[in-house]
């Protein structure tokens, strides 16, 4: 699969988009500040795989985004965004709710929504792949 460009000048913190690569949908979505002190707050106790926020984000300049895939690990129905914070997706086929970075914190999916390769050409604008 070609590496796609995804312009990100008009998403608002607080939303996100769903974008597809190499046939499979990802989530980029911008947390607002509470959002991320959100994700910042929960502990290694709180999670069923535990990861360090700061690999989860976009990194010094862009940690506003997350970019995950849009496949429930357990078997692979598209989550819900929600913001009911520190949950940030819950999946409606067997109820596994993640974190707003992606990482899972209950239900029967075990791990987080994993992470696909990318780079951020500019504050505005993401290359996946
Ligand atoms: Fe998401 Fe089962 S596919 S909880």
């Amino acid at each position: 699969g070609q590496p796609i460009d995804v312009n990100l000048e008009a998403v608002e913190p607080g939303q996100a988009i769903t974008v597809t690569w190499r046939g499979k949908p990802y989530f980029v979505r911008r947390l607002t500040e509470d959002e991320i002190a959100a994700a910042d707050a929960l502990g290694e106790g709180d999670m069923k795989e535990f990861a360090p926020i700061d690999t989860r984000l976009g990194g010094e300049e862009v940690k506003d985004w997350v970019i995950v895939s849009a496949n429930c690990t357990h078997l692979g129905c598209v989550p819900k965004v929600v913001d009911t914070k520190p949950e940030g997706w819950y999946c409606p086929c067997h109820g596994s709710v993640f974190d707003m970075t992606g990482r899972i914190l209950r239900g029967p999916a075990a791990t987080n929504l994993p992470l696909p390769p990318y780079v951020f050409t500019s504050a505005t604008n993401l290359v996946i792949g």
